[in-house]
């Protein structure tokens, strides 16, 4: 096992009917800005709950923060903050809403000319203004992580961004807001989710049994709620275990004392930067391209994956590896998530050298678990995913 730290200090408050909750979390002589999406909440019923909870508080809004969240609107909503003196953010909503929250909590306490160089240059935030969320959608995780992920759509690119300032000061998970989640985004939760545990466990073996338990333990869940979840999202117990999944798939504790990949976000993010494809499809995209493109370097734990998660039996360790990806794209597709990136638009062809090109640029020239990941091994993977 490798060494680490491991410290996260968000207050989960999990279960039915907890956002009645939220104004004892939040301090009395705070000005919060409310911060939302683009307007599910206004008709869930979770826009009155959080206003409910909020009475006795001053807080103001700001709505139309969109899926991917866009710098451009968020530069609006930091306006807002410096001009109205706010001393607080409340995100209500998923990981666009949560992650633009956590922009604007770096940016209203940052000094240097343009909040773009925090992405840019990869400034960590080791302080940022408080905020909570109350999440309206399992998927990220950003609900109890530090990272964000910004979308520029001017310049067609998306970076990450984080810090330990950037966690949230507290975060409330009532599972009851899965029942109005539609379909496409219930699929989108699972995958990404499932994912997430993807990256920080199909590397290497070093023997981190504990750490491959809880890995497994979460896709295991996943694959046994997800067709539940889909048949019927206000199916509560489904939804609870859907969420804790999604929440636990990237807090950090899995990823401790064991090496990560990340190269699958890494080029999915730029299918969303050109094409607009939905975060989790594009994991779905790359995924099966980049385990069986890298596969002598990550049989092993492909193998120990197909055993322990999908039941696969035998000896063979190529085989069962083998299997296990074809197993991850059945569950993909049984989530209606089509695994090719020509499924999703017709201009696919000349997307692996423009990406290739772009990580070349950026000077991205060894990614994954052993940092060998070049842009031409890059390029390989996205032509193998058209
Ligand atoms: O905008 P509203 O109206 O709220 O509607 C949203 C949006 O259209 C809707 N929705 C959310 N909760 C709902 C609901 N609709 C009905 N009922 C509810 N209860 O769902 C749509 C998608 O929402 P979004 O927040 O975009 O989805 P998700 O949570 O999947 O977040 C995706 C973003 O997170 C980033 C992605 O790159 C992407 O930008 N990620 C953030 C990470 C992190 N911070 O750790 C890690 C991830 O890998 C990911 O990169
Ligand atoms: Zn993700």
């Amino acid at each position: 096992m490798l060494n680490f730290e491991l410290k996260n200090p968000t207050k989960i408050i999990f279960g039915k009917g907890q956002i009645e909750n939220l104004g004892k979390e939040l301090p009395k002589d705070a000005k919060i800005l409310l911060l939302y999406g683009g307007g599910s909440i206004k008709k869930n019923g979770i826009y009155e709950q959080v206003t409910a909870a909020l009475q006795g508080h001053e807080f103001i809004e700001f709505g139309g923060i969109p899926a991917n969240p866009e710098y451009e609107v968020l530069l609006k909503a930091l306006k807002v903050i410096k001009e109205e003196n706010i001393t607080y953010l409340l995100a209500v909503g998923g990981g666009s809403v949560i992650d633009g929250t956590k922009f604007l909590s770096a940016a209203a306490l940052y000094e240097g000319d343009s909040p773009w160089d925090i992405l840019i240059n990869k400034i960590p935030t080791t302080k940022g203004m408080p905020f909570g969320t109350v999440l309206t959608l399992p998927a990220t995780a950003s609900e109890m992580n530090s990272g964000a992920v910004i979308t520029r759509a001017e310049t067609q690119e998306k970076f990450s961004m984080g810090g330990p300032g950037l966690f949230p000061v507290f975060s409330i998970l009532d599972p009851q807001v899965v029942a109005s989640i539609p379909q496409r985004q219930l699929a989108n939760g699972i995958t990404d989710a499932f994912t997430h545990v993807l990256e920080q466990y199909m590397t290497y073996p070093v023997g981190g049994h504990l750490q491959d338990r809880f890995a497994e333990s979460i896709m295991q869940t996943l694959v046994e709620v997800a067709p539940e979840i889909i048949k019927d999202p206000r199916d509560y117990e489904a939804a609870a275990n859907f969420m804790w999944s999604c929440t636990m798939a990237l807090n950090g504790l899995i990823q401790k004392g064991v090496p990560g990949d990340w190269a699958v976000h890494m080029m999915g993010h730029e299918l969303t930067a050109l094409f607009g494809i939905d975060h989790a499809r594009t994991l779905a995209i790359v995924a099966p391209s980049h385990y069986r493109l890298n596969f002598e370097a990550k049989k092993e734990k492909l193998a120990q994956y197909g055993k322990r998660v999908w039941g696969i039996k035998g000896d063979d360790i190529d085989a069962i590896a083998k299997e296990a990806i074809v197993k991850t794209e059945a569950f993909f597709h049984s989530l209606d998530i089509p695994t090719t990136l020509s499924e999703y638009t017709p201009d696919y062809k000349g997307t692996a050298e423009k990406i290739a090109a772009r990580f070349t640029e950026r000077g991205w020239l060894g990614l994954g678990e052993h940092k060998d990941l070049s842009p031409a091994k890059v390029q390989q993977i996205i032509e193998m995913s058209y």
